[in-house]
């Protein structure tokens, strides 16, 4: 049987700055799907990158006096790395530079042109450089010494130039139609409802094209433009597919994505300008768009003139690899904004992965060490509790963890492992292996062998988290590498009674409750 497709995508991520928290964040949440989605039978597709056109970064390279290319090849590197320091398992990488992109590029704008949805006319407006985006008077405030600042703080310069345009103001009522025909299309719900709030109130015709400098791809038939960076960015999820052949067999597999996720600063573009861009090209538009919120550091703000923008070397530094995932999955319910205190980062470690699941383990594999020869001990007679232990830690828990997942709730899914953890520590402590070391021998070993096949379990379904650590929890109990996806969840695939297990070591370490040292500036 042929397994079903998933295709999942990253924003691509602008080369002028490096990689901090908020980038590390979409990517470790798209990778915490994608594994989970590979490990649960589906085909995957994980796509991340560079975004490497627009004003933004031709002004950072003109600044450090070198030029775009030479920028854009140096510093996507660093988005690699990161990808390479976060354990990130994207299945493509695209730069925007690349050539075969800037051809569907150029595809796409022609079908949109034959369509009449483009025309030529003069721009006259705000623009903001950082956002890399147009605004309308009456949405702008007014800054210092007469300035105009965007809804986001960033400032906005007025332009006033040949362009062409996207009749976008044709678009609301088939866009409005849309969300409608799709109630799933845009989430969290109340994010859908700010979008549709924005068509309603009427859309303006999009400046897709720039003459004052060159970074971009070229408008066809006509080389004095080049295209506004977020209809070359945005085109990169069907570029990856082999776009303009829609024939080509990864793009009639994967497309339309499942979902792509954004930050909520960025939703507009996905789930307004991309499915209207979409539909006048004739294709197909993605399933899902998944807005998540923005991470602040202790509180406040990141900004590099506070000097407080969170690095992913730091993190890992600081609290490893898997603490930093898990945190960054648990501490917030994904849509919602978040804050990255230490304090906290460091009880939820201790509590949850070293005192409740990394405790759990330990004590139970050197009961089994000690007292069961360090094997599989036999299972004997099974009683209520020890099957109704093993039905939460099976079945009943991949089918609650799913179902979050579907609505990408890490946090909501780590809380039924968590539950199932915490299942599992009051049944040790309830059936005391340790006194029945001496009163019943055998009811010992029909108990760690429960709580053996619970921690098989709870490895299995932790690997899309922490894929490490949960790796190493299966070493221990004795797991082939070929029985670690989620089809071996469940009784039926229990551990083989006399297998002998390696000598356990802790997987989880407790965090010591001290202020890190500062992190360099990033600035
Ligand atoms: N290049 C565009 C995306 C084009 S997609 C076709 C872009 N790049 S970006 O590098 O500025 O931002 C990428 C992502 O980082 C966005 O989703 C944004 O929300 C996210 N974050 C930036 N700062 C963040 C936080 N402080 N917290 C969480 N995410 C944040 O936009």
């Amino acid at each position: 049987m042929s397994k079903k497709p998933f295709y999942i995508t990253t924003p691509i991520y602008y080369v002028n700055d490096k990689p901090h928290i908020g980038h590390a964040y979409t990517t470790i949440a798209c990778d915490v799907m994608a594994r989970f989605k590979r490990l649960d039978g589906f085909d995957v597709k994980f796509l991340t990158g560079t975004d490497e056109h627009g004003m933004k970064v031709y002004q950072a390279a003109a600044k450090q006096g070198i030029s775009p290319q030479e920028l854009t090849d140096r510093v996507s590197v660093n988005f690699r790395d990161m990808n390479r320091l976060l354990n990130i398992s994207e299945d493509q990488f695209i730069r925007t530079t690349d050539p075969a992109h800037k051809k569907a590029v150029q595809a796409i704008w022609q079908k949109m042109q034959d369509a009449g949805d483009i025309y030529l006319g003069k721009y006259a407006g705000w623009y903001s450089m950082r956002d890399e985006a147009f605004y309308g008077e009456d949405e702008l405030t007014d800054g210092p010494d007469g300035t105009k600042i965007a809804p986001t703080g960033a400032p906005c310069e007025w332009v006033e130039e040949e362009s062409y345009f996207f009749k976008l103001s044709a678009w609301g009522d088939r866009l409005l139609k849309f969300y409608e025909e799709h109630p799933d299309f845009i989430q969290p719900d109340y994010r859908r409802n700010e979008v549709i709030s924005f068509v309603k109130s009427g859309l303006r015709d999009l400046s897709i094209s720039r003459t004052t400098f060159d970074w971009g791809v070229q408008v066809p038939g006509d080389e004095k433009h080049v295209m506004y960076v977020w209809v070359d960015a945005l085109t990169n999820y069907i570029s990856a597919l082999g776009y303009p052949d829609t024939e080509s067999e990864e793009y009639k597999k994967y497309w339309p994505a499942d979902v792509h996720v954004t930050g909520k600063d960025i939703l507009r573009f996905h789930a307004v300008y991309w499915p209207a861009f979409l539909m006048s090209a004739g294709l197909e538009v993605p399933k899902r768009v998944y807005a998540h919120g923005w991470w602040m550091a202790e509180g406040q703000k990141m900004s590099k003139s506070l000097g407080n923008v969170i690095s992913p070397e730091h993190l890992v530094n600081t609290y490893g690899l898997e603490q930093t995932r898990y945190f960054m999955m648990r501490e917030v319910i994904f849509g919602n904004d978040g804050d990255f205190a230490h304090k906290s980062m460091v009880n939820r470690v201790n509590a949850e992965l070293a005192n409740n699941i990394g405790n759990l383990v330990q004590r139970t594999l050197s009961q089994i060490n000690k007292n069961c020869e360090g094997q599989v001990p036999d299972p004997g007679i099974l009683e209520d509790v020890d099957h109704a232990l093993l039905n939460h830690a099976g079945q009943e828990m991949l089918i609650a963890v799913r179902n979050e997942f579907d609505k990408l709730q890490f946090s909501r899914a780590l809380e039924a492992i968590i539950h199932v953890a915490n299942l599992a520590n009051a049944y040790i402590d309830e059936q005391a292996p340790w006194t029945l070391k001496k009163t019943n021998p055998e009811r010992m070993k029909t108990v760690l062998y429960v709580l053996a096949e619970t921690i098989r379990n709870l490895g299995l379904i932790l690997q899309p988290f922490v894929p490490q650590a949960a790796n190493r929890i299966l070493d221990q109990v004795g797991v082939a590498p070929d029985a670690r996806d989620f089809a071996f969840i469940g009784a039926q695939h229990a551990l083989v009674k006399g297998t002998l297990l390696p000598k356990p070591e802790g997987v989880f370490p407790r965090l010591v409750d001290e202020e890190p040292a500062a992190q360099e500036k990033t600035a």
